[in-house]
């Protein structure tokens, strides 16, 4: 969850690491701190934001070449100043930087304590730099060898750089369960928790894999594994822009990717749908055609927004390639002893590619012989390449801690997928071959829906003050009003459920009243029907309804006190259009709220830890 960087070469280090936590930022931000080698280690560390690292660091030196920097989200200890990374070791020798959790920490610092060692913070960090520490000086090895060995003290996951004052030319880097990206230029080096502090310097990249140890001079690598194996990098190239990762003259970054979709929509889809014939080709699972055409079952694992979209992948799957479908949320999976077989196919749906428990669920289904794919944003992050084969979304870099472009790419994605393996399995394709034709045409209906944003300006006014949402949706629409309630309550902290709307009946009408606002999206498919008489249920208890309906419809104008009309489209598709609505007024709504819709309290962007 906490995000790190780290430089070595000939430029100053301080700007550089800055910048890198800027972009870091998504993945925590109740503290930041630097440290930078200049002779000895000066350390900078401040609760709050980057911002207030900078204005706390102020007119002091920031000399140095050798550096790095954190931003934290807190696991262990308060967010306070003292619990900000850096931690150094009791000599101040060490410094270390950590993403993570040392899940022995308390049996390692009763050991630490037994030998005289005190402690500053309340961190499991501040443990692990003190281990290096005594291992050092107890065992008279180099710096690199102590780090080595403490790590091999350590249960949980980590990604760590550490500096020694004895070495000063030197970063020790180290990663299990959480990812560290190593840039490679020129005499310099730049280590981030991914590649966007990364590629303003270089675009060629290492990945760390798991209990893997990088050692690095300004002008030289090593890389073995913490039990002391020398190994071969593979050395990669990150396919992403600059530009991708700023704000492009939106207020949020949120915003920017929710006005994005057309585009990625369209990205997810390119190459992949022949023209010809809307046949669908992915090249990502060319090795795995025979085992999705025999799988007896897919069980899709992820969780919140991802989530959503296994449940809208669900439908579609079951629709279009007629083959059972279970969905998990993999937290609950990986501790509940499931059935996976060989004929099984696990689909792992990750925005980040990073997700602590999404992660564990596709090292169970392998160790279980099933084929596990990942549907994945992050290109070379840790699911996408865990799984045995995937199938990239291509959104582009997601920034917005709140999902949005990641979740209609993901359903888009889910879509082909469904038609493909229909394919593979010979079954009848006038069906399938009609949704992938109206895929190619949701970008620009998610184009026009963007146009409503100015309405959407209006009816998020007039409700920014409620302090509860219900969202309610039938058949395909119900992801979607799971997914419009959590956009909702994480961002502007307003509490939203989302329920089937025939489940209402079973309980949550009772919370209705004039108070209460009441998202329906009902759009045109088989349960329209049902649908408007649940409409009609609610006004006639005087909920006030906001309706997203399909463009045209009469019947549910006459009856909601506001209606969103959205383009006509397949119905198994309508998610792809129906949420676009959904996030725009969380979006307005947090805002005339005066939240931070991109750093909303107490979450980060990828959830490295449990
Ligand atoms: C909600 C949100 C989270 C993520 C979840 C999974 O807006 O962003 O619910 O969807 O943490 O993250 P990934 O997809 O990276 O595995």
């Amino acid at each position: 969850m906490c995000g790190i960087v780290g430089y070595i070469g000939y430029r100053d280090a301080y700007p550089i690491l800055i910048d890198g936590l800027k972009r870091l930022e998504y993945r925590g931000y109740d503290s930041a701190g630097v440290a930078l080698m200049n002779g000895s280690i000066n350390l900078y560390k401040k609760q709050g934001k980057v911002a207030d690292l900078e204005s706390h660091v102020g007119a002091q030196s920031t000399d140095g070449h050798v550096g790095m920097g954190h931003t934290r989200w807190a696991t262990h200890g308060e967010p306070n100043d003292i619990n900000a990374h850096p931690h150094c070791s009791a000599s101040g020798n060490f410094a270390l930087i950590h993403n993570g959790i040392i899940e022995n920490y308390s049996s390692l610092k009763a050991k630490l304590t037994s030998k005289g060692y005190t402690f500053q913070s309340g961190t499991d960090t501040e443990v692990l730099v003190q281990l290096i520490e005594m291992i050092y000086s107890e065992s008279e090895v180099t710096p690199e060898e102590a780090v080595r060995l403490a790590l091999n003290e350590v249960v949980g996951a980590y990604g760590i750089i550490v500096m020694c004052q004895d070495e000063p030319g030197k970063l020790i880097v180290a990663r299990k369960s959480s990812p560290i990206v190593i840039g490679i230029a020129e005499n310099e080096y730049v280590i981030a928790s991914d590649a966007t502090p990364i590629i303003a310097y270089t675009k060629d990249v290492i990945y760390l894999n798991d209990d893997e140890m990088a050692i690095l001079t300004k002008d030289s690598h090593t890389i073995k594994t913490i039990g002391n194996e020398i190994r071969t990098p593979f050395l990669q190239r990150v396919e992403m822009e600059l530009e991708e990762l700023e704000k492009g003259g939106y207020d949020y970054f949120m915003l920017k990717e929710i006005f994005e979709q057309p585009k990625s929509i369209a990205d997810s889809i390119r190459g992949r749908i022949n023209p010809n014939d809307n046949s669908v080709w992915l090249g990502g699972l060319v090795d795995v055609h025979e085992r999705l055409k025999n799988a007896k079952r897919f069980i899709f694992v992820a969780c919140g927004t991802s989530w959503h979209a296994g449940l809208v992948g669900e439908y579609l799957f079951e629709e279009y390639a007629r083959v059972p479908v279970e969905v998990e949320y993999a937290s609950e999976f990986r501790y509940r002893n499931p059935i996976i077989t060989e004929d099984d196919v696990v689909i792992a749906i990750s925005q980040s590619g990073e997700t602590a428990d999404t992660l564990a669920a596709v090292q169970i289904a392998k160790t279980a012989g099933a084929l596990v794919l990942g549907v994945v944003n992050a290109v070379g992050s840790t699911i996408s390449r865990e799984t045995h084969a995937g199938v990239y979304i291509h959104a582009g870099p997601e920034i917005g801690v709140a999902s949005t472009k990641a979740f209609t790419s993901q359903v888009t994605v889910l879509s082909l997928m469904a038609a493909f393996i229909a394919q593979l399995k010979g079954i009848s394709s006038f069906k399938s071959q009609e949704v992938v034709n109206e895929l190619l045409q949701i970008p620009e209906k998610v184009r026009t829906i963007l146009e409503t944003n100015e309405d959407i300006i209006r009816i998020s006014d007039l409700f920014k003050d409620s302090s509860n949402f219900l969202y309610l949706g039938r058949g395909y629409n119900f992801p979607v009003a799971l997914e419009g309630a959590l956009k909702l309550k994480e961002i502007s902290y307003i509490h939203a459920e989302g329920y089937p709307a025939a489940e209402m009946k079973h309980g949550p009408i009772a919370l209705i009243d004039e108070n209460m606002p009441v998202v329906f999206i009902a759009t045109h498919d088989e349960s329209y029907d049902k649908i408007v008489s649940n409409v009609d249920q609610v006004v006639s208890r005087k909920g006030r309804v906001i309706a997203v309906v399909t463009e045209g419809d009469e019947t549910i104008r006459n009856l909601a006190e506001f209606v969103i009309e959205i383009p006509k489209s397949h119905p198994s598709l309508m998610p792809l259009l129906s949420v676009i609505p959904l996030q725009l007024l969380s979006y307005h709504v947090a805002v005339m709220r005066g939240c931070n819709v991109d750093q909303p309290r107490n979450l980060a962007k990828s959830v490295t830890v449990e």
